[in-house]
């Protein structure tokens, strides 16, 4: 403290500076597309190559979470697809390494909220309902607001519950 205290105001507001930056760029009201370790194109996948949304995010059916593939998964394809390419060298990397690949998060509600997956897409709910044209874009995008407003107007005019301990317990 004593450090921070002797630097001076000028450091202060630098380092205000760089929270209101920090919150600006990581604020769940951020919609534009979130820098990942990986280029990780959805496009090439979905699109050109017809891969299936759930054969990669396959817990979305059954649990909670959608889930976000594993390195082995990504290997099943890219031991030989693409292996020249940087961004796939990078793959390979985290899988020599067996290291997780550290994805950042672009959809995050709090904690105090309960969103199941499987209710969802069990009652017919396409992905792209709630996170607009996955198959288009090359850096996955926030486009629904993730408001209360938001859940609780689909639930009315879908007859699904709006008691509150629906979403919070
Ligand atoms: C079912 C097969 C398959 C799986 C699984 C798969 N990919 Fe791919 N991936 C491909 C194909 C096919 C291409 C297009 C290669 C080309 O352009 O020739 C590609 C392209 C890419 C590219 C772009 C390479 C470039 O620069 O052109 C990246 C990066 C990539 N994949 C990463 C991943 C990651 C990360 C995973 C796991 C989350 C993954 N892939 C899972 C088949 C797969
Ligand atoms: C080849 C595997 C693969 C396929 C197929 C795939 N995804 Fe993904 N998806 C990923 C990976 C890896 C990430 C994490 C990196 C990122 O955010 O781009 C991701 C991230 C996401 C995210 C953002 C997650 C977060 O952090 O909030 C959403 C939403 C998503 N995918 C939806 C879809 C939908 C919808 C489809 C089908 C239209 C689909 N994905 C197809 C691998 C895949
Ligand atoms: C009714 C809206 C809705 C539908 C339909 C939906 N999602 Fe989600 N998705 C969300 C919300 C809300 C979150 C944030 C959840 C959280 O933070 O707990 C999320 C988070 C994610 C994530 C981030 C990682 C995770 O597991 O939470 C991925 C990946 C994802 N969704 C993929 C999909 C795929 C693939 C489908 C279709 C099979 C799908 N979603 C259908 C609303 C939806
Ligand atoms: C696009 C429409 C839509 C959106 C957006 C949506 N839901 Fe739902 N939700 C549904 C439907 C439809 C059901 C009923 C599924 C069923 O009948 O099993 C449901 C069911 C649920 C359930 C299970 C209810 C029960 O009976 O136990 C929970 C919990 C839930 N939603 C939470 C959320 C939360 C939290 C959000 C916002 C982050 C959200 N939902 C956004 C359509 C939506
Ligand atoms: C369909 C799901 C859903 C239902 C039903 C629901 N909520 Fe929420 N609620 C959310 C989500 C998602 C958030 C977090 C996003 C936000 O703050 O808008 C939230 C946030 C909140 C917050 C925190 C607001 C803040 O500014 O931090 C309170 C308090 C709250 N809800 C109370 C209630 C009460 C009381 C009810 C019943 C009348 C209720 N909720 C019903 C989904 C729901």
């Amino acid at each position: 403290m004593q450090i921070v205290m002797r630097a001076g105001p000028g450091v202060f507001g630098a380092l205000a500076l760089v929270l209101v930056l920090a919150a600006i760029t990581f604020s769940p009201g951020e919609a534009a597309g979130q820098a990942q370790p990986i280029a990780f194109p959805h496009k090439v996948h979905v699109q050109d190559y017809r891969i299936d949304c759930q054969y990669c995010h396959s817990e979305a059916r059954r649990s909670e979470y959608a889930g976000i593939p594993s390195v082995t998964r990504c290997m099943g394809c890219h031991k030989i697809t693409a292996a020249d390419r940087p961004e796939v060298q990078k793959l390979q990397e985290y899988f020599n390494n067996q290291a997780p690949i550290p994805w950042v998060r672009v959809h995050k509600l709090p904690e105090f909220v309960h969103f199941p997956h499987k209710r969802h897409v069990r009652a017919g709910l396409a992905c792209q309902t709630c996170h607009g044209p996955v198959e288009t874009m090359t850096v996955a995008e926030r486009v629904a607001p993730l408001t209360m407003g938001w859940c609780v107007e689909c639930h009315t005019t879908r007859k699904a519950p709006v008691d509150c301990m629906v979403c919070h317990r």
